[in-house]
């Protein structure tokens, strides 16, 4: 089997960040999104959101905000990848953010996502935070499912989220950390 590897990423794996967010996304979004939205969903689309992304985050981190950008690579293949990050305005439930967890359609099932969560947990644990939280789309069954297994509790309907200019709704799930 091929070894799987979790490691930092950084602004020149944008491209690879990129790829994957879009891949990712059309294919758990297919019955989730407008066709019309979800196809103004592209790598270059992707690579420049996480291009500004990636901004925030080190600008984040110059005034004391951790974040934690991984990338997994099963052998020398970009399988998968996850961000989480205090936000400037963390609210009084939640300490932080997980923004980002997709792995590739061809790796579901595999562990990817799991190694990708393990390493967000450890990073969360560095941090002092007590909770985390995260949006996914109303729908997304197999996330959910892969959230609650993990941890996470529901906490309920929490608004839209923007994909390829349609507004999709979200609910809001969080982590206990200690
Ligand atoms: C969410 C994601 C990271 C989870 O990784 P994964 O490798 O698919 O996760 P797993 O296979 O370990 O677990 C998925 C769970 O969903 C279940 N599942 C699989 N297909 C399902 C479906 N169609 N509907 C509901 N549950 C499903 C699995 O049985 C498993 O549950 P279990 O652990 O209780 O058996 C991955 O599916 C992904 O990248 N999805 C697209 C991106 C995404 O939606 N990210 C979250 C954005 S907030």
């Amino acid at each position: 089997m091929t070894e799987l590897h979790v490691r930092e990423w950084h602004d020149d794996d944008l491209p690879t960040i990129g790829r994957l967010h879009a891949v990712s996304r059309h294919h758990a979004y297919a019955d989730l999104v407008d066709p019309v939205a979800l196809a103004r969903v592209s790598p270059a689309s992707q690579e420049a959101v996480w291009r500004a992304r990636w901004a925030g985050l080190r600008d984040g981190a110059a005034q004391g905000r951790p974040y934690v950008s991984l990338l997994a690579e099963a052998g020398a293949l970009p399988v998968g990848f996850a961000v989480a990050f205090v936000p400037a305005t963390p609210d009084d439930r939640a300490g932080a953010e997980l923004n980002a967890l997709h792995v590739l359609p061809s790796h579901h099932g595999t562990g990817v996502a799991q190694a990708l969560m393990r390493g967000v947990v450890d990073a969360l644990g560095t941090w002092g935070v007590t909770r985390a939280h995260l949006l996914v789309l109303e729908g997304n069954a197999r996330a959910e499912a892969f959230y609650r297994r993990a941890g996470w509790v529901l906490r309920g309907p929490a608004g839209t989220h923007d994909v390829g200019g349609a507004e999709v709704p979200v609910l809001r799930y969080e982590l206990r950390l200690r």
